[in-house]
């Protein structure tokens, strides 16, 4: 069916399922984040429930009107823009077809796409290969914005972007040199990236903390002109943001949990409102934002697609808006006024692990730059970032708790459903420990604010039960605690032969709504 032309969603993320999409009525879900229309009455059959299977039909029934209305084949580039003008929603195309051998086209709008190169002297003849396959350690990137059309033929490619006025003209891109060990991406001596990238925690830590933190305590004097911390991407907004009316973070899967976590530091330290925003959430409901709110987008990729949505609805209110994300050159760094990078390293595993603990420190190191100049916060900011000099070699220790983990993961293996009771600093614990259980290992897991049990939940409390509770309320503690649990998550999925670094269903980065 899919022969005549060839098509692959090149981010390799989710498959757009559209659940009133069948091989014997073709149909296209009003909510499906492509829509094509015009094209449902010529009598197609379909053989997936999945509504990017469209798009080739789609492609050869224009490929064949514009033969006849061209006299003669149209080049491939514009095939896929007459194309392109049916699309709605986000995607990321590459076009393959018998009709048009050693080409290809590539598109995007919404979803990300990047371009590869790995000779850059044959620039322009359009040597092409995955990034990975870089073997000189660099990765030469072309990052493609929405509506451009990539066509690659001959040896040499050209982009084109459908939104500008002759689109036939092809369109300047800056070619990037990402910095990108091969070693990064290896699984080194781990038998899974989930498990390399919990036990890289104690050095990620201290990587996004680098150059960024003064360890040691100063010699007494003006605090506000010896500060022992520097975001450099907080410099020029710092008083905004201290004046802004509330803080806003929105965020997604982990990353929400992240912003929980680091909550109350902020409140404590800064006395701004924050409040949280889960980015599908804030869609649905139109969340009032205003132009002195401070909007904080918090992504592991940078590339979720409701959190970038999220991004533009709340530029398009006029709020200020920073991002914290682990990827350089990502659309929500590109697209944010100001951000800060976690710098935690290459994330595989499609669980977040060490992306969350250096998210929360990174939220935590924003409140005590923006509290610098308060006096009545010195004592306990100086307690905090003392704390944080120690936190990777106590990270450290705690991830000698592994072989007690996978103890416990065997006596816990055949339960149906676990709780995480926490309160304050680590009810974010909970549910991120709760949220790793159930992605990675398949049990059914909630996480529960301790002081709500009362309120319902006692009800499903038995003696069979199994209930783990994290322990204290400082600041940094959500650090530490979620380490054992995160092993936990692991060793139940090892034990129960489950694939840790691709669950089922599940996308290291969701590019769609
Ligand atoms: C996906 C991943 C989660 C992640 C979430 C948000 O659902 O499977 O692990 O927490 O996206 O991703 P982000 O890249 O925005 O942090």
């Amino acid at each position: 069916m899919l022969r005549e032309h060839q098509l692959a969603n090149l981010t390799g993320n989710k498959r757009l399922q559209c659940p009133q999409f069948r091989s014997s009525e073709p149909r296209i879900h009003e909510d499906a984040p492509i829509k094509v229309f015009a094209m449902v009455k010529h009598g197609e059959t379909f053989v997936s429930e999945t509504d990017t299977e469209v798009i080739p039909k789609l492609c050869k029934f224009i490929f064949q009107g514009l033969n006849k209305t061209e006299g003669g084949k149209v080049p491939f580039s514009k095939l896929v823009m007459e194309v392109l003008k049916k699309l709605e929603g986000a995607y990321a195309l590459l076009f393959k077809s018998t009709h048009y051998p050693g080409e290809m086209v590539a598109c995007k709008r919404g979803s990300p796409l990047i371009l590869g190169i790995k000779d850059p002297n044959s620039l322009g003849r359009g040597s092409f290969s995955h990034i990975r396959d870089a073997g000189d350690k660099k990765w030469r990137v072309i990052v493609l914005e929405d509506n451009d059309v990539l066509h690659l033929t001959g040896g040499g490619y050209g982009i084109y972007n459908t939104a500008q006025q002759d689109v036939e003209e092809a369109v300047p891109r800056v070619l990037l040199t990402l910095q990108m060990e091969v070693e990064q991406i290896m699984k080194g001596g781990a038998d899974h990236f989930m498990q390399k990238e919990i036990h890289e925690q104690p050095e990620s830590l201290l990587q996004t903390m680098r150059g960024r933190v003064q360890f040691q305590r100063p010699a007494l004097g003006n605090p506000y002109f010896n500060p022992r911390i520097k975001l450099g991407g907080l410099v020029e907004v710092t008083e905004t943001l201290k004046r802004c009316r509330r803080v806003m973070f929105v965020a997604c899967g982990t990353s929400y949990h992240a912003a929980m976590a680091a909550r109350q530091t902020i409140e404590e330290m800064c006395e701004v409102p924050v409040v949280l925003e889960l980015a599908s959430d804030l869609l649905d409901r139109r969340c009032p934002i205003f132009r002195d709110d401070s909007c904080v987008f918090l992504s592991q990729s940078g590339e979720t697609a409701d959190t970038l949505r999220a991004l533009e609805y709340a530029k398009a209110k006029g709020a200020l808006c920073m991002g914290i994300t682990n990827t350089v050159g990502s659309s929500i760094s590109r697209s944010t006024h100001f951000g800060v990078h976690l710098n935690a390293g290459y994330e595989i595993g499609v669980a977040s692990t060490k992306a969350y603990t250096s998210q929360i420190i990174v939220v935590t190191m924003m409140a005590l730059q923006l509290s610098e100049d308060s006096i009545s916060k010195r004592e306990k900011r100086d307690q905090i970032i003392d704390e944080l000099g120690q936190l990777p070699g106590k990270v450290r220790r705690t991830l000698m708790l592994d072989g007690t983990m996978q103890e416990l993961a065997k006596q816990l293996m055949s339960q149906h459903s676990l709780m995480f009771f926490a309160r304050g600093y680590n009810y974010a614990t909970a549910l991120e420990a709760a949220l790793k259980v159930k992605e990675v290992s398949l049990i059914h897991s909630e996480g529960i604010l301790a002081g709500e049990m009362k309120h319902g939940v006692l009800a499903l409390v038995d003696e069979n039960l199994p209930i783990v509770v994290p322990e204290t309320v400082e600041a940094l503690q959500p650090v530490i605690n979620i380490v054992p649990l995160q092993l936990l998550a692991y060793h139940l999925a090892i034990l129960k032969g489950l694939d840790v670094d691709q669950p089922r269903n599940l996308a290291k980065s969701v590019t769609v709504s």
